[in-house]
């Protein structure tokens, strides 16, 4: 497998917070309830800002930091399930934005997976095409998709961005990667479509819907099997690992892995309580964090494990 590295990073969120206790106004729910089932405290939401806009001050910040020419980024990958335009793609505006003049540039959807997928992907794609720096992003206004009645949903999600900046490199070993998914639609929104005007009002739903009992234990499977792969592939073990970045959808969930594998909770990163869940910037988000919070190190193994709807799930290990 070709190797990268990660050379930058950045990441979003918007100004406004809301805070679990906010969410009494509008729904049946306590504090006490959101935050002892989920761990999540508050998120951000865009008022006035679009998706686009969020990927690309997290890209900004990563191309800022790293010093790269923007000339000399040869791709772009936006991962979301929120995008504020079908077409052009997010990354197209992006290259626009950045200044970038003449890239592959295009969107993925694997929804809370798909920053990890984006990853992988990117990895291949520097290689077959001789591209030295690539610009990974994950991006989400999930805002714009819940149903703000539901309260087994929408305390859950909120919205931002993370971006790196990916170097190909030589170095043999340093990355490695897997990726799943199952067809399973127990966590789904529908597509709007111009001709569903003529619809009945009420005929379609286009909000975000989940089984949320089983999206839980399907993660807690998902992300032991992302991180036993992936440790396969790279003949790595558990102890190998310095920091585990995991999609941060559930406190409870990550608990629930960390007895199953036996692993120190404190391997994790974990900033869900601030944010909650962001579909794909989520992993971006706290990657950015880590890296300026300095808990990951140059040339310590992190490994990032993604899950969510499709059903999705994949995982890789990488280095600084
Ligand atoms: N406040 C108060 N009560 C609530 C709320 C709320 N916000 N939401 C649900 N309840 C109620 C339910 O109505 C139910 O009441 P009832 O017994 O009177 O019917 C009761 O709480 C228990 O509901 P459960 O769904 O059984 O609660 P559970 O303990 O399973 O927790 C939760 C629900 C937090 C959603 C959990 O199932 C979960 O975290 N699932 C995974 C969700 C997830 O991570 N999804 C995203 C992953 S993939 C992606 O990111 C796209």
């Amino acid at each position: 497998m070709s190797s990268i590295k990660l050379v930058g990073f950045g990441h979003y969120v918007p100004e406004t917070i809301i805070y679990n206790d906010d969410f009494k106004e509008i729904i049946d729910t306590s504090d006490e309830w959101i935050s002892s089932r989920t761990g999540i405290r508050e998120r951000r939401i865009a008022v006035s800002e679009t998706t686009t806009d969020l990927a690309y001050k997290a890209a900004y910040m990563a191309l800022a930091e790293s010093n790269i020419n923007p000339n000399d980024i040869g791709l772009v990958i936006t991962a979301t399930m929120s995008p504020d335009t079908f077409t052009p793609s997010t990354s197209s505006k992006i290259l626009e934005r950045l200044g970038i003049n003449k890239a592959m540039a295009f969107d993925i959807n694997a929804a809370c997976s798909g920053f990890v997928y984006a990853i992988n992907i990117a990895s291949g794609l520097l290689a077959q095409n001789n591209i030295k720096y690539a610009i990974v992003i994950g991006a989400e206004c999930l805002s714009e998709l819940i149903d703000y009645s539901d309260r087994s949903t929408c305390v859950l999600f909120g919205d931002g961005a993370g971006a790196v900046i990916l170097e190909a490199t030589n170095d043999k070993g340093s990355f490695y990667a897997m990726s799943k998914t199952d067809s399973n639609n127990i966590l789904y929104a529908n597509a709007i479509r111009a001709n569903d005007l003529f619809l009945d009002n009420n005929s379609k739903d286009y909000h975000l819907r989940m089984d949320g009992k089983k999206v839980y234990l399907f993660a807690i499977d998902a992300i032991s099997d992302a991180i036993n792969s992936v440790l396969r592939i790279s003949n790595l073990n558990l102890s190998d690992i310095d920091l585990f970045i995991p999609h941060q959808a559930n406190e409870r969930i990550i608990m629930s892995v960390c007895k199953h594998l036996n692993l120190d909770f404190n391997k994790f990163y974990l900033n869900l309580d601030k944010y909650g869940n962001t579909s794909a910037a989520s992993i971006a988000i706290a990657l950015s964090e880590a890296y300026h919070n300095k808990r990951i190190k140059k040339n310590q193994n992190i490994l990032l494990v993604g899950f969510g709807a499709g059903l999705t799930w994949a995982s890789t290990i990488l280095k600084v």
